[in-house]
């Protein structure tokens, strides 16, 4: 539609039918034609509301979308189509790896093309809008939601979120592209104590600094809507913010897309203490600019007296409203409701060849060799394999926001190593449940295949693993947490694998026989006194769809493990937060020159993590040398190349991540020991070797000042290369 014949479609409306634009309800209202007063009542709406809402969550699927849209039409006025939106984070019929999997292929490009087969499965099935990406930067592994993210490191999340967001809106052609929403803004991921929903409270120098960049990246690259988070940011819910929402997402960025609450989150400022109720609640959001009310009925119960009373001014509304309409002519539905929704190319799309095979070899890359004591890769012949593990033969691993996936779909391991070698040389036996116990689950025990069965007989079951192993001559363990211990409202404050699994392990170890251990997890792990107990330790997160063939793959060396962490492994959850790039302290370990005890470390722990950011093993090594870089002093205006050889010595291809991080020894306020600047993915044939430049300018060494302004200054630095931000070569330089 012509921007004339929208505003004159915009004029037309009421100021109601403005207002309900701005609602959004979730499908369970449009389900039947004869909606059960049930959600209705309980939302306190009236049936006008969801007669004209302007938007639904989490419904999708062709023929649904077309029958509700169809529906819902032939009852409007105005026809102004109904907006799908969808959780659609890692897939929506083929699940790729989870985010934080996703981040170790350090491969943007990869992960662009990913976003470009979600965003066609889902576009064929209806959706318009995906919640993704969430750029929330993450350092806590106790939170569930780290899954979700693509790690610790600011600028690499930069990368990932602005790939995603371009690979899920393309060209915005109706049967290949839908919007993007990025989410949470902001610094959702800073929850304290990981505790889910807590409160994040942080300098607006760490928040602009390590938080905003990922979120403007998004919107710098075109993503159309953002979603607030629950948190609060200096005191007040982001959902109410207008700081953060006006100031600096619309006025700094000039951001001009649509707002939308998180789930309820209006509503929420009552709880946190910034409202007394719905009517205050809805004056917050509106005035901070929040477009779309999900899922209360704050916006739609409140909006009008509120203007007849002279509280808010009616122009708020309009430029929301406004704000909906733009975006719905942008997907183009007025011309075609039903847009890209076809049941006949679902048929052709969802989980098609092609998108399989990608699934294959990102979760593949995705993968982290984290210990190797000569046991990996095993070979496919003359060896009797033991596969022993709740998670052997598991559909689960496509993890908790993989909610319009079917397990149905997923390749277990099991049957991936089976398709590998021979049947004689190959045994299964599960060995012991995922959990003791399942009550955590609650009502979400019976939705989610979580891999629990209701006749366990653990006796049993250890008996048939432990003749299982004895037969073999190598085992695989493949353990980890419950898919419903991660993801949302999934925090822990225990991050190791569960007990029971770590009963298993330890009668297995008893036979003597080689062990690889096979992690699946949404987070971080503790592993600190699993090590010394396997020869090897693959890092599997949940790995979608086709996790088990790339699993199949990795273990007999079809494919050589490239993956490299973007989340730090804490030696213990008590030493949580802990990442890379951490500030030197008054009182460093490695050169304070206080006595031993008055440094700044723990009594009972190191403070280095067990695996460091960029951290990941390979089936060949490398060797780093000849770190160079073209200038002691490099001036403003000019650029630095920084070169490193690298060698693969080993017999085996590889692909090695080579890694740039800078230091800046002093400045206006403290810099971090080392910031990622840079990284570069070379594969080397056995025994080649192939030089590396990366180039430094002004722009790496900027940060906001003791004055928050985004500059850089003058001062000595350090180059550091090389395969993990704990392993590099390193050489000085001066900026002037
Ligand atoms: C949830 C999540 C958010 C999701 C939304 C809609 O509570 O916080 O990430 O997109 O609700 O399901």
């Amino acid at each position: 539609m012509k921007e004339e014949q929208l505003n004159e479609l915009f004029y037309s409306l009421t100021l109601e039918e403005k207002i309900y634009q701005l609602v959004q309800l979730s499908g369970d209202f449009y389900k039947t034609a004869a909606v059960a007063v049930g959600p209705k009542g309980k939302l306190g709406i009236s049936q006008e509301v969801v007669d004209n809402a302007g938007s639904i969550l989490n419904i999708i699927g062709a023929e649904q979308i077309i029958k509700i849209q169809k529906n819902y039409l032939e009852n409007s006025r105005h026809k102004i189509p109904l907006l799908f939106m969808a959780d659609i984070i890692y897939g929506y019929k083929t699940i790729f790896p989870i985010p934080l999997a996703l981040g170790c292929t350090w491969n943007p490009d990869l992960i662009r093309e990913c976003c470009i087969k979600i965003a066609e499965e889902s576009a064929v099935s209806g959706a318009h809008v995906t919640f993704a990406p969430m750029a929330d930067l993450v350092r806590d592994p106790r939170w569930g939601r780290v899954m979700e993210s693509t790690g610790e490191d600011t600028y690499l999340n930069t990368l990932f979120t602005s790939a995603m967001v371009k690979g899920f809106q393309g060209d915005f052609t109706a049967d290949k592209s839908i919007a993007s929403c990025v989410k949470h803004f902001a610094a959702y991921g800073a929850s304290e104590a990981g505790r889910e929903y807590n409160t994040v409270d942080m300098s607006e120098r760490r928040l602009r600094q390590d938080y905003l960049p990922s979120y403007k990246t998004a919107v710098d690259s075109g993503c159309e809507m953002v979603m607030t988070s629950f948190n609060i940011v200096d005191g007040i819910p982001a959902t109410g913010n207008k700081w953060l929402m006006k100031d600096v997402l619309r006025d700094e960025w000039g951001f001009e897309g649509v707002i939308i609450t998180d789930y309820a989150a209006i509503q929420e400022l009552i709880a946190h203490g910034v409202a007394s109720n719905d009517r205050e609640a809805t004056k917050l959001s509106i005035e901070a600019g929040v477009d779309i009310d999900m899922k209360t009925s704050c916006y739609s119960n409140n909006l009008r007296q509120l203007i007849d009373d002279g509280e808010i001014k009616k122009e708020l509304i309009d430029e929301s409203c406004l704000r909906v309409l733009k975006l719905k002519n942008k997907l183009g539905l007025f011309e075609n409701p039903y847009r890209g929704a076809s049941i006949e190319k679902e048929k052709e799309v969802l989980c098609c060849a092609e998108n399989i095979k990608l699934a294959r070899k990102v979760s593949a890359e995705s993968l982290v060799l984290l210990q190797n004591n000569n046991v990996l890769p095993i070979s496919k012949k003359n060896k009797k394999i033991a596969l022993i593990g709740p998670y052997g033969d598991n559909t689960s691993i496509i993890g908790l926001w993989a909610i319009h996936g079917d397990q149905s779909d997923v390749t277990t391991l099991k049957d991936a190593i089976a398709e590998k070698i021979d049947a004689n040389n190959f045994c299964y036996a599960k060995g012991c449940e995922l959990l003791e116990d399942y009550t955590f689950l609650g009502d979400f025990g019976k939705m989610v295949n979580g891999g629990e069965t209701s006749d366990t007989n653990p006796e049993q079951d250890l008996e048939e693993a432990i003749s299982v192993a004895m037969e073999s001559d190598v085992v695989i363990l493949a353990l980890g947490e419950h898919m419903m211990q991660s993801g949302e409202a999934g925090s822990r404050t225990n991050i190791t694998i569960p007990k029971i699994q770590l009963d298993l392990l330890d009668k297995i170890r008893e036979l003597g026989k080689k062990i690889v251990l096979v992690i699946f997890s949404g987070r971080p792990l503790v592993l600190t006194n699993v090590l010394d107990k396997v020869d090897g330790i693959i890092q599997a997160w949940f790995p979608g769809t086709e996790g088990g063939h790339a699993l199949a793959d990795v273990l007999f060396g079809d494919v050589n493990p490239s993956g490299r962490l973007t989340m730090s492994f804490p030696y213990s959850v008590g030493q949580v937060p802990v990442y890379y790039n951490e500030f030197n302290t008054g009182r460093p370990v490695k050169t304070s020159t206080h006595s031993e005890r008055f440094m700044s470390k723990f009594l009972d722990c190191p403070n280095d993590p067990l695996f460091s950011f960029g951290y990941g093993l390979s089936y060949t090594t490398y060797e780093y040398s000849d770190l160079v870089v073209s200038k002691d002093i490099l001036k403003v205006g000019e650029i630095m190349e920084a070169k490193v050889s690298i060698t693969n010595k080993g017999k085996i291809k590889g692909t090695e991540t080579v890694q740039l991080y800078i230091r800046d020894f002093v400045g206006s306020v403290v810099r971090p020991v080392k910031e990622l600047k840079g990284f570069k993915k070379v594969t080397l044939a056995p025994g080649q070797s192939k030089q590396v430049v990366f180039y430094i300018g002004e722009e790496q060494l900027m940060f906001f000042t003791k004055n928050l302004e985004y500059k850089s200054e003058k001062g000595e630095f350090m180059v550091f290369i090389g395969g993990n931000s704990n392993n590099t070569l390193e050489m000085k330089f001066t900026f002037i």
